[in-house]
């Protein structure tokens, strides 16, 4: 006797086999038409067409011939920080750029400013409401990068906020620590460099505080040898590496990032077709950041040549006040396909499977028996108004490990 059937599913639509899915591979879906789902102790336990389903259920939930699609796996947001960005925002409508107001002390910093000296429970306070509306707009995975405290105490009380925001919301949260903006006087670059690795990221590691360290390599942030370093640190204390690159300039990130093993290299705005190529030759997930393009008026990055190069690309929100006021998982993916160039199929494989590869996990990313049930029933009967969908939500339930929220 299973726990709960969802039955009346007009099509599931979902990436199958284990693991990233790479290049034309991107593309293939499983659909299953006329379908049900058995869910026991949160995880899937039959999935086919209804037809076949000769089981019982305690309780059985007619969801009336709509879509059902994996919950999305949001792989890259900033959800934490107090103040707001909307000098910058409006300075750069007035023609400053986004570079020139960092490189002023503006931008990050101003949020660095507004954010450290928080609580913890004012810091998990703020961003409670921004957790939700991505786990409304269809995320049940979702990333959240410290970077806003930068000193040893502000980092890690931000990810203690993030501890404390799990509790909160029934989506699962992924902490990551970002080794964020860069001291401009060399002297004080080294010893943040060396507070980060001696003291920040062997607290991190024992106290279980992050499960992998990100980077930002920029001109206006950290460098590749400084990112060598410390992402060396970081895979010495057991952590995973990420890295924010190829954003505005090329430095030598990317490459870096893929020498040695990152989950993902994310943003890859002015990431060359030779670079495409690095990126396909290796196991690094390609994490593109479309809301980035938007909000900052930037070039896209090349999802298409990346997959075309036969890369695993992945889409995230990049949720924060400067570069991504993007509260909607759905409509990075539906972005992706208008400013990336991603078809309906390879950017749900981006939301899902290869996000959940970004970030290391195994149990989430698509449907099948065995996986967590991690599931959103849509509005529609086909599953592609997801992302065709602007500025309405078309997720009516959320089903985070079978516990469903309505959406
Ligand atoms: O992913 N590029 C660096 N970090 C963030 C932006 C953070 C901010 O502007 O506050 C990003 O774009
Ligand atoms: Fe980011």
């Amino acid at each position: 006797m299973s726990e709960l059937l969802l039955t009346g599913i007009s099509e599931i639509a979902t990436p199958f086999g284990e693991g990233a899915k790479r290049g034309a591979a991107m593309g293939e879906l499983r659909v299953v038409q006329r379908a049900a789902i058995a869910i026991d102790a949160g995880v899937i336990s039959w999935m086919g067409p209804e037809r076949d389903w000769s089981g019982r259920a305690e309780t059985v939930i007619d969801v009336g011939g709509r879509a059902v699609v994996p919950g999305l796996i949001d792989p890259h947001t900033h959800a934490v920080w107090a103040g707001d960005r909307l000098a910058d925002f409006e300075a750069r409508s007035a023609g400053a750029t986004y570079e020139e107001i960092l490189a002023a002390g503006g931008g990050i910093w101003h949020t660095i400013r507004e954010t450290a000296d928080k609580s913890c429970e004012e810091m998990a306070a703020l961003a409670l409401p921004r957790v939700q509306a991505l786990q409304r707009s269809g995320a049940t995975t979702i990333e959240v990068k410290s970077g806003y405290g930068y000193t040893l105490e502000a980092e890690l009380k931000m990810l203690e906020a993030i501890q404390l925001l799990q509790e909160r919301i029934e989506s699962r949260l992924v902490p990551t620590l970002l080794v964020h903006i860069c001291p401009e006087e060399r002297g004080e670059q080294k010893r943040y460099r060396k507070m980060v690795c001696g003291e920040l990221i062997p607290e991190v590691a024992r106290r279980g505080l992050a499960a992998a360290v990100d980077i930002f390599v920029e001109r206006h942030a950290w460098s590749a040898v400084d990112a060598r370093v410390i992402l060396a640190c970081a895979k010495a204390a057991g952590l995973s590496i990420k890295m924010h690159t190829e954003q505005f300039q090329r430095v030598g990130g990317l490459e870096v990032g893929v020498e040695m093993g990152a989950l993902s290299v994310d943003h890859l705005e002015v990431c060359s077709a030779e670079q495409c190529a690095v990126v396909a030759r290796s196991q690094t997930i390609a994490t593109i950041l479309p809301g980035v393009s938007l909000h900052l008026g930037l070039p896209a990055a090349p999802g298409r040549a990346l997959i075309d190069a036969g890369a695993a690309v992945a889409i995230g929100t990049d949720l924060n006040p400067g570069s991504s006021p993007l509260f909607s998982t759905a409509a990075a993916m539906g972005l992706a396909m208008r400013l990336n160039g991603l078809t309906a199929a390879e950017a749900l494989t981006a939301c899902t499977a290869n996000a959940s590869a970004a970030l290391g996990l195994d149990d989430v990313g698509r449907l099948e028996v065995g996986m967590l049930a991690d599931l959103l029933v849509l509005e529609s009967a086909d599953w592609r108004e997801l992302p065709y969908t602007l500025g309405q939500s078309v997720v009516r339930e959320v089903c985070v490990a079978g516990r469903r929220q309505v959406a």
